[in-house]
C-alpha cells in the first residue's frame, strides 16, 4: 500500500461515489479514462474491494472484465442483458437493494450517467481531483455546496499530482426517494 494514502473509511450502509476527474471535470474520453496514475488506482481498489460496485453498462464494457474481489453490478435499460461475473440491474433502487442484501455500501464507480443518477442518493463522494485539464467527453457532475461539505483534502504528489477529496452530505439534504421505502441517503 502506498503510505501516502489514508483513504477515509466509509460508514457502511451508504451510497458512496468514487471518481477521479481533471480540473475541467473530465472523467473520460472516447470511453477511456484519459490518464494512468498508479497510486490513484490503488486508492480506488482500497475503497471498493469487498463492496457492491455499481457501474454503467458503457463503463463495464470499456473495462472488459469484472473487477476482482468485488460484487460487480451493471446498470442498463436493456432487458435480458447478461455479462459473465456480473449482476444486472435496470433501476438504481435495485442496486441499493442488492447492497443491502450483501450488507455493504453501494459504491458507485461511474461513468458520467451513473454518477448523475446516484448523486441525489450519495452520502459520501471520494473524488480525486487531478491537477490538470484533459480533453474529454464525459464529465463528473457538479457537487452542490448546499448539499455537500468538504470533509478532507489531501494533496498526493507525483508525476501528475492530485487532491484526494472527500465530500459528505449535509444532514437533511437527501432528495432521493424510494417508493414504498424510507431511505435518506442511508440504505
Ligand atoms: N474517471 C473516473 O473516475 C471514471 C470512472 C468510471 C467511468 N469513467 C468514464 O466515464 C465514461 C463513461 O460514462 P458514460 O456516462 O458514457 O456511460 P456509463 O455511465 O458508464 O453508462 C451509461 C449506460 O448506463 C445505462 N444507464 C444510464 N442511465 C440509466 C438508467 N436511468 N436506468 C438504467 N440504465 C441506465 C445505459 O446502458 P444501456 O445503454 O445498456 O441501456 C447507459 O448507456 C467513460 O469514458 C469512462 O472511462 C471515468
Amino acid at each position: 500500500m502506498n503510505p501516502q494514502f489514508s483513504p477515509k473509511e466509509t460508514t457502511g450502509g451508504s451510497v458512496v461515489l468514487v471518481a477521479a476527474m481533471g480540473l475541467n471535470r473530465v472523467i473520460g474520453d472516447g470511453g477511456k479514462i484519459p490518464w494512468k496514475i498508479p497510486g490513484e488506482q490503488t486508492l480506488f481498489r482500497q475503497l471498493t474491494e469487498g463492496k457492491v460496485v455499481l457501474m454503467g453498462r458503457k463503463t463495464m464494457e470499456a473495462i472488459g472484465n469484472p473487477l476482482p474481489k468485488r460484487t460487480n453490478v451493471i446498470m442498463t435499460r436493456q432487458k435480458g442483458y447478461t455479462r459473465p461475473g456480473c449482476l444486472i440491474v435496470n433501476r438504481f433502487e435495485e442496486a441499493i437493494a442488492m447492497a443491502r442484501t450483501f450488507g455493504t455500501d453501494l459504491i458507485v464507480a461511474g461513468g458520467a450517467e451513473i454518477y448523475s443518477l446516484a448523486m441525489p442518493a450519495a452520502k459520501i463522494i471520494h473524488l480525486s481531483i487531478i491537477q490538470r485539464e484533459f480533453p474529454g467527453d464525459a464529465f463528473f457532475p457538479e457537487i452542490s455546496a448546499a448539499e455537500f461539505f468538504q470533509k478532507s483534502a489531501e494533496l498526493v504528489s507525483g508525476s501528475i499530482p492530485y487532491i484526494y477529496t472527500v465530500y459528505e452530505r449535509c444532514p437533511g439534504t437527501c432528495i432521493f426517494q424510494i417508493r414504498n421505502s424510507t431511505p435518506t441517503g442511508d440504505i
